[in-house]
């Protein structure tokens, strides 16, 4: 049965808390009094999460989905909730991308999350259990931006996964949080400088840039609240009020200033 939680004491798992805004819902649920496991690949960025505890964990790899969250559920007797953040970004212009390229972003994206749901779903749905699941998605899963087509495919689908889980089971109460642009995170680390400067301009200067620059900070506030509703929604947004950047350039400015 769903209710309204307060976070001390809520059990949850944050997948992909290494870096960015996974790593700020984890920090704010541990502020608030939360029990927190926190799971990506890079250990050495878990570690010094204080309060939380660290998972290794690949989500491309289903033993180490199984074995992630039954190691959170262990040590917290149970899980209330699973947040999903992991992602991976790849520019992949549709004419040149490779098939390894879409298939990490959608092993990472798409089949991670339902990897962990399907192992969190025994938790999630014994008594006792809050019962909540919360995905990050991304203003391109509603509009696609170019040359991140399988980034924007993946994150549309991670919202239909969502949709569909909701409707499935009812029990577990699951919402896409539809995250606008955000600075200080590692997402865009491996894109190639040259193609990121091509394709960004038209991201900017084409208006596919819709919303202001937030922090990870602001994206945390979102799903923390989420966690504490009665009746969380299906769906909901996190995208900055700041001003819109015109172009490349003031995006970047934008993104320097608003560096924590
Ligand atoms: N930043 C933005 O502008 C923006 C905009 C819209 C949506 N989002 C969404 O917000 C979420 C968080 O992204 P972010 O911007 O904070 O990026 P980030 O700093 O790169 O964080 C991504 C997280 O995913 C983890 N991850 C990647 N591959 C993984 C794998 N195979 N197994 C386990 N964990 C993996 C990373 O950890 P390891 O590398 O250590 O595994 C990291 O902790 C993502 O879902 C992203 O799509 C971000």
């Amino acid at each position: 049965m769903l209710r309204g939680n307060e976070l001390g004491g809520l059990r949850v798992l944050v997948v992909g808390a290494s870096s960015g805004i996974g790593r700020e819902i984890a920090l704010q649920l541990v502020g608030r009094g939360a029990r927190v496991a926190v799971a990506a690949r890079r250990a050495d960025r878990l570690a010094d999460l204080v309060g939380a505890t660290p998972i290794a964990c690949d989500v491309r790899d289903p033993l180490q989905c199984e074995r992630a969250v039954a190691r959170a559920a262990a040590d917290f007797g149970g899980l209330d909730a699973v947040v999903y953040a992991a992602a991976v970004s790849r520019i992949t212009p549709v004419d040149t991308a490779d098939i390894d390229e879409w298939k990490a972003v959608f092993e990472t994206n798409v089949f991670g999350a339902a990897l962990i749901t399907k192992f969190a779903i025994p938790y999630l749905t014994a008594e006792g259990s809050a019962g909540r699941a919360v995905f990050l998605s991304s203003d391109s899963s509603d509009v696609a931006f170019p040359g991140l087509s399988a980034y924007s495919a993946s994150k549309a689908a991670l919202g239909r996964f969502c949709q569909g889980l909701s409707d499935e089971l009812p029990a577990v109460s699951a919402t896409e949080v539809v995250v606008g642009p955000t600075a200080g995170t590692d997402i865009a680390d491996g894109f190639d400088p040259v193609l990121f400067g091509v394709w960004a301009t038209r991201w900017f200067e084409e208006g596919f840039v819709r919303h202001g620059l937030q922090q990870p900070a602001d994206v945390a506030r979102v799903v923390l609240t989420l966690l504490e509703e009665a009746s969380p929604p299906r769906r909901t947004f996190a995208v900055g009020v700041s001003a819109v950047a015109a172009s490349l350039e003031e995006g970047r400015l934008q993104a320097e200033a608003k560096a924590p």
